[in-house]
């Protein structure tokens, strides 16, 4: 058995279990009205865990990113490595949104 797939199912899990209890992160409620906190956990967490962090599959920390705004977009957009492109996904609003929650979560310039 792999386990680079068990790895993102047991986070799944893990995402799905803070969502209903009290929630452990402590840090959330400053970003509740994020309308791209809701893309990104529908989207991004399977790799980069809630927090952006997680770095699952080959992904990048994203609070650690030295990228700007708009090469966050491109990347959202067209992906890069293991990272699927999103331009289909997600709207250009979404993409928009979802890179201004990012840089919410510790890596802004
Ligand atoms: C299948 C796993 C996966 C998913 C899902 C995923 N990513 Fe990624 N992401 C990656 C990987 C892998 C990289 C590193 C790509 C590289 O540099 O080769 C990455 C890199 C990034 C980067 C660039 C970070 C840097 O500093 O270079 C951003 C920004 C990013 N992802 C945002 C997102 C967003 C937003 C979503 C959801 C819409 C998302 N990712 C979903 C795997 C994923």
């Amino acid at each position: 058995m792999s386990r680079s797939f068990i790895l993102p199912l047991g986070i799944a899990l893990l995402v799905l279990a803070c969502g209903s209890a009290s929630g452990t992160g402590g840090d959330h409620m400053a970003e509740e009205a994020s309308p791209g906190k809701a893309v990104f956990n529908m989207n991004c967490t399977l790799c980069h865990g809630r927090d952006g962090k997680a770095g699952l599959n080959g992904a990048k920390d994203l609070t650690v990113s030295t990228l700007t705004t708009e090469e966050m977009k491109a990347i959202v957009r067209n992906g890069k490595g293991a990272m699927a492109p999103y331009k289909q996904v997600l709207s250009a609003q979404e993409i928009e949104a979802v890179v201004t929650y990012i840089r919410t979560l510790g890596g802004a310039k």
